[in-house]
């Protein structure tokens, strides 16, 4: 066995309560006037392949200008945050940006929060492999509902950075992003920073085109959901009957994606039946888009400061560092 996968890693398992799907669905598909399904179900094996493939098209500027801005600021981002921190990463997810910062902030710890324990453990398993000076500390919990952090017995003291990347934050609404900042404000001591990804409204073309791609990659992954639901729930419902539609909203600053009805159909699921028309539409997710200004003041009411803000030259996307 190769000696880099000796690392024993202590889980620290909150033991989040898994959201019941089908009752989410059957709730969802109840709604009138608008019937919804939740943008958090996207993500089962199939759908997080998608989410990757999404992450590396073209059209899909988020991730690659995100990348971009973060190595441009992050020795700056060194200088603002200080040596030897605990960083706190919401949500275990894509390993490029996460390790910009591990390779150049002299961090003492590493804490991952994610709801998945299968992918949490292999990815922190990863990290500790490759980083191994680091003490990595994962996390199993729900980052959206927690309020207090775990404490890391060897130094409690330590002192904490947060790192919320990719926009993840726009798929709250903005009161949900206000509510889940305020629990990071709690969960940092006053001079605790957090750095977040924020994706900045712009021309409501290059919104389209990124979540109307050519390929047709995120029409499957929105479509994919209808699948899972077929998988997992004793469902008969027919994809093919349905178009993925993503529209930005102007008066809601978010880009809107539905999943809409070709014909008048019905929709079973279990013993439940749903009734569907044509051109009757399921709303599957919100990507709020902000103005840095919009945001900073949504950032600085939850009682996080904005200290310095950096974007890419087209003003596509920002990266919001924040003191407690
Ligand atoms: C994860 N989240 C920030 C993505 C977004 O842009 O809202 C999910 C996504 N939906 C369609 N394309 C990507």
């Amino acid at each position: 066995m190769d000696a880099k996968t000796n690392i024993a890693l202590e889980l620290i398992d909150l033991e989040p309560e898994l959201e019941d799907f089908r009752q989410a669905v059957v709730e969802g598909l109840s709604s009138s006037p608008q019937k919804t399904l939740p943008c958090k179900f996207f993500y089962d094996a199939t759908g997080s392949a998608l989410f990757d493939e999404i992450c590396d098209l073209d059209e899909y500027y988020p991730t690659r200008t995100e990348i971009n801005i973060l190595r441009d600021c992050v020795s700056e981002l060194g200088t603002l945050i200080g040596d030897n921190r605990l960083l706190v990463e919401y949500g275990s997810g894509s390993s490029v940006k996460i390790r910009i910062l591990l390779d150049q902030l002299p961090l003492a710890a590493y804490m991952p929060i994610d709801i998945s324990r299968e992918h949490l453990q292999q990815s922190a398993q990863r990290i500790a492999e490759d980083y191994p000076e680091l003490a990595v500390l994962p996390v199993c919990a729900d980052y959206s509902q927690l309020t207090d952090l775990p404490v890391y017995q060897k130094n409690p003291g330590l002192r904490k950075v947060g790192f919320f990347p990719g926009s993840s934050i726009g798929n709250f609404t903005p009161e949900e992003a206000q509510h889940f900042l305020q629990n990071v404000a709690r969960q940092l001591q006053p001079g605790d920073g957090f750095i977040v990804g924020v994706d900045l409204k712009k021309d409501p073309e290059i919104l389209h085109a990124a979540y109307n791609d050519a390929k047709g990659v995120t029409a499957a992954f929105n479509l994919n959901l209808l699948s899972r639901i077929n998988q997992e729930l004793d469902a008969e419902i027919d994809p093919t009957a349905f178009n993925h539609e993503a529209a930005y909203n102007d008066s809601h600053g978010r880009v809107e994606m539905h999943l809409v009805s070709k014909t008048d159909q019905q929709i079973r699921l279990g013993d439940d039946q749903f009734e569907l028309a044509t051109d009757e539409s399921i709303h599957t997710e919100n990507s709020h888009k902000y103005d840095v200004d919009e945001f900073q003041q949504l950032a600085d009411a939850a009682g996080l400061k904005p200290v310095k803000v950096w974007t890419d030259e087209n003003h596509w996307f920002s990266i919001h560092y924040l003191e407690r």
